[in-house]
């Protein structure tokens, strides 16, 4: 029966993950898959994890289940930490939150209780979305369109195209968001936006779900959640799905959380049930360590500290890159304006070259970027920009090199 099997492609992302470990020049540079690095080119991981990881161990007595839902503490702490203390869907009686194994399985419960609510309902993913969006979201059963959202010679999002496009959607259309760091583009809806965009939302009768996979990596903690924060004030209605992976750097230990607001308690009741029913004939109940470690860290005053000040510093990190990484392109490549890169947020942006041009990147100069040219602006280090930035110019630059 499996001889009949096609032989599939690698996943986009993955696949150029492989062929970077696999390349043996010491030159090479990663931008492709979007882990944070160090300026040692390390994913270091965080001391608050570590230190957390070290208690949690030494006081652990069982590996037990833990619960259908997962963590009964992770999963408050996490709706503290993307809502911030004291927002009214906590006291609501209207909020749940399932554990989940990643951003990746929050957003593959959600697709899965969308199905199970409106099995017609289509899910509308911006133009571009992060390419694991696509089979997370539709290989359900739910239909996928898309939303334009950026317009690749400013930069910047296509707003009002974007705005356009979703107030002409009929209602109960589920709308993918977002909330900061957008993967593709590192280009983000500003606050005054986010408020525009909820009119649309409200009046249209969308439901908007959300996916917070960088809280912490763009602006900050609570402006990164601006979006979750406010339509979960105003909505009746808002899925929510939270990756830990880049914000307290557990990528294999596959930490997030689905969050659902429903427009009564009842009907919450109703969506975690369902939720949980989902999810055991899924996986049964998700791993426990990531959210141990979160649940430590977000319940200590010390550790909680100290894990805000690692975020920081990967946030100023990240900033500090994309100004490098501008000043050195503007030298090598003068014919073309790099600026947006420094505008944008979180770790990605796009190169903004052709497939081409990526392969000769590649093969030529063992620098690693997906085919559409997204580049991991957190892979690049202080010391090697400036190989980066000319391998670039070789391949791309237009007219001579600037002086400095
Ligand atoms: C990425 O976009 O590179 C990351 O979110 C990692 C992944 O799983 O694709």
């Amino acid at each position: 029966m499996l001889e009949h099997l096609d032989r599939l492609p690698p996943d986009p992302i993955l696949g150029v993950m492989a062929a970077f470990r696999a390349d043996a020049d010491p030159r090479k540079v990663d931008l492709g898959v979007g882990v944070f690095r160090d300026d040692a080119g390390e994913t270091p991981v965080m001391r608050a994890v570590r230190e957390a990881e070290r208690e949690l161990l030494a006081r652990q007595t069982t590996k037990t289940y833990v619960a259908a839902a997962g963590n009964a503490g992770f999963n408050e702490a996490m709706e503290r930490l993307v809502l911030g203390q004291g927002h009214a869907a906590l006291t609501s009686g209207r909020l749940r939150t399932i554990q989940a194994p990643g951003g990746c399985g929050a957003l593959r419960l959600g697709a899965e209780l969308i199905l199970r609510a409106a099995p017609d309902t289509v899910v509308h993913v911006s133009t571009p979305t992060w390419a694991n969006h696509v089979p997370l979201l539709s290989n359900c059963g739910l239909k996928l369109e898309r939303y334009p959202y950026f317009d690749p010679a400013t930069g910047d999002v296509a707003f009002d195209a974007m705005l356009g496009a979703l107030d002409r959607l009929p209602p109960r259309a589920v709308v993918l968001l977002h909330a900061s760091c957008h993967n593709p583009t590192g280009a983000d809806l500003e606050d005054a936006q986010w408020r525009e965009l909820l009119g649309v939302v409200r009046r249209r009768s969308l439901l908007p779900f959300i996916d917070i996979a960088y809280q912490g990596l763009g602006r900050g903690a609570a402006e990164d959640a601006y979006a979750a924060r406010l339509f979960c004030t105003e909505l009746p209605e808002v899925l929510v799905a939270v990756s830990c992976s880049k914000n307290f750097g557990l990528y294999r230990e596959r930490t997030g959380a689905l969050h659902v607001l429903s427009a009564t308690p009842a009907a919450a009741d109703a969506a975690i049930s369902q939720l949980m029913r989902i999810a055991r004939g899924l996986y049964s109940m998700p791993p426990d360590h990531g959210a141990a470690i979160v649940h430590a860290i977000l319940g200590d005053g010390r550790l909680r500290k100290a894990w805000e000040e690692e975020l920081d510093a990967m946030r100023s990190r990240i900033q500090q890159l994309r100004a490098a990484a501008v000043q050195r392109l503007t030298v090598t490549c003068p014919g073309k304006d790099f600026g947006y890169i420094a505008r944008q947020r979180g770790m990605f942006s796009y190169l903004g070259v052709d497939v081409q041009a990526v392969r000769e990147l590649r093969e030529r100069h063992h620098v690693y970027m997906m085919d559409d040219s997204r580049i991991n602006v957190a892979g690049l280090r202080m010391d090697n920009i400036g190989y980066f930035a000319q391998a670039v110019g070789q391949v791309v630059g237009q007219g001579q090199p600037r002086e400095g």
